[in-house]
């Protein structure tokens, strides 16, 4: 096999796309998106949300898209062509796609359990005691990291065996490669996630409440538009969505063929995740406002995110339909799966072509080691009590991890590499062309970036 081969490239320039969208539609969408723009201003928030989106999402799609179609190599390989001494943060990147790996597979898990128990209306009528006392069998919570081991308890195997399925699906996936495994996957994913989401919408506005509800989601509320923290948590949000800075999106576009158009994908890739975001919000919201209305509360009451959202209020909601709930109610945990397995996949594929990359192993031989590590770490999330892991986990990568990483990746590239030679290699490459405005967004995001490390360590900013 030649190394061409053997790196694997996407069949088609829609399975790259569809494969970059994937990933960047995941559960953030779903459950994070909806609810930071409500409470960040409504309608008026997607000002800071499409300027973060053109200033630094899209700049940064363009950038990580370039390096990687250039280098042809996964995120340690990219900085090591840089310059030796900057391959660990190729790494460190990486090792914050290991992490988010760990816990990210076990909501996948719980989302399966969620399916199921749609049907068979397990959750009862206080889905909350469910999740916390049958579910998760959560013990008290640790007061410090030193007695952690303690509250955790035996393995969950509610939660551990639809872990298995999680693993299974995503190994299968890795292990056939680039063309037959991803691309295929999220072929079939991509379609049947905007299926599943558009019936949840369609069965969301059709409520009594909707429209209470899509009112608190978009009501502009222009005098927050002048509020640091909304602007601050328009690009958190951007970040994190996009999937770039933590070494994904590199990998991805190593395997794109000779000729791709670096820009229109990159444009395709944000303008797809956030277009999706708006959707899923409309669906959300208008099941929150139904959730209101038959509560006799306030929106506002009702509306939260993450975990208690999906597995807790969702639930309730669904408790609630006039009808066909446990279907509706599966279809929205289909949502999840699907959203979440193409993401999920994607940071596991970050990790598995750095170590393929880096120990010269071959593509079974590197999932293998990963999925081993990786999926007994996993394990530790599935015991009584992981949900303390996985905030940990999910705090110290989401809200420190992927600021430096990405502070680390702007500043060497942005500062120290000449971005005149990237501008001009995209150009060559691409239909529409990218002007010097895109190395004044990624000089100008590093510096924002640094702003954003500084506020959360001073604790300016929810962390
Ligand atoms: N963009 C993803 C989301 O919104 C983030 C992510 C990607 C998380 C890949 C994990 C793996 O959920
Ligand atoms: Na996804």
């Amino acid at each position: 096999m030649s190394k061409e081969e053997n790196r694997g490239q996407w069949g088609s320039r829609s399975g790259f796309i569809l494969a970059a969208i994937g990933s960047a539609i995941g559960l953030g969408n779903i459950w994070r998106f909806p609810y930071v723009a409500a409470s960040n201003g409504g309608g008026a928030f997607l000002i800071p949300y499409l300027v973060a989106l053109f200033t630094a999402g899209i700049p940064l799609l363009i950038l990580e898209f370039a390096m990687g179609h250039k280098i042809r190599s996964s995120a340690p390989g990219v900085f090591a062509k840089l310059n030796k001494k900057y391959e660990a943060i190729g790494w460190f990147q990486t090792l914050i796609a290991f992490f988010i790996t760990t816990y990210y597979v076990v909501i996948i898990a719980w989302s399966f359990s969620y399916l199921f128990f749609a049907f068979t209306g397990a959750w009862g009528t206080d889905p909350k005691a469910f999740l916390f006392g049958d579910y998760l069998k959560l013990g008290d919570a640790p007061s410090t990291l030193g007695n952690l081991g303690a509250s955790l308890g035996g393995l969950n195997l509610k939660v551990a065996v639809p872990l298995l399925l999680v693993w299974g699906i995503n190994y299968g996936v890795l292990r056939m490669g680039v063309k037959n495994g991803l691309e295929k996957a999220n072929k079939i994913f991509m379609p049947l996630l905007i299926i599943a989401l558009l019936v949840i919408v369609v069965r969301g506005v059709t409520l009594p409440g909707a429209m209470a509800g899509l009112d608190y989601f978009f009501t502009p509320d222009f005098s927050k538009l002048t509020d640091p923290k909304v602007w601050l948590a328009a690009y958190g949000q951007i970040f994190f969505s996009l999937s770039i800075c933590f070494a994904i999106m590199y990998a991805y576009a190593s395997y794109l063929p000779k000729k791709s158009d670096i820009v229109n994908n990159a444009f395709m890739t944000g303008l797809g995740n956030c277009s999706f975001s708006l959707i899923s919000g409309i669906g959300v919201f208008s099941i929150l406002g139904f959730m209101a209305h038959t509560q006799g509360v306030s929106v506002a009451e009702v509306s939260t995110a993450g975990v208690g959202l999906a597995f807790i209020v969702f639930p309730e909601a669904i408790n609630q339909l006039p009808g066909m709930n446990g279907l509706i109610g599966g279809v929205f945990f289909i949502t999840l799966i699907f959203a979440g397995l193409s993401s999920s996949m994607s940071i596991m594929e970050a990790v598995v072509a750095a170590i393929s990359d880096k120990f010269k192993l071959t593509r079974v031989q590197a999932l293998n080691r990963f999925a081993l590590t990786s999926g007994i770490l996993s394990l530790l999330v599935a015991t009584n009590g992981g949900l303390y892991v996985l905030d940990i986990v999910d705090y110290a990568t989401n809200q420190y991890g992927i600021v430096i990483a990405g502070i680390l990746e702007l500043v060497i590239l942005g500062w120290f590499f000449n971005l005149e030679s990237v501008r001009t290699y995209v150009n060559e490459l691409s239909d529409f062309r990218v002007g010097k405005w895109w190395i004044w967004a990624i000089k100008g995001t590093s510096v924002l970036l640094v702003v954003i490390l500084a506020l959360k360590i001073k604790g300016e900013i929810a962390a």
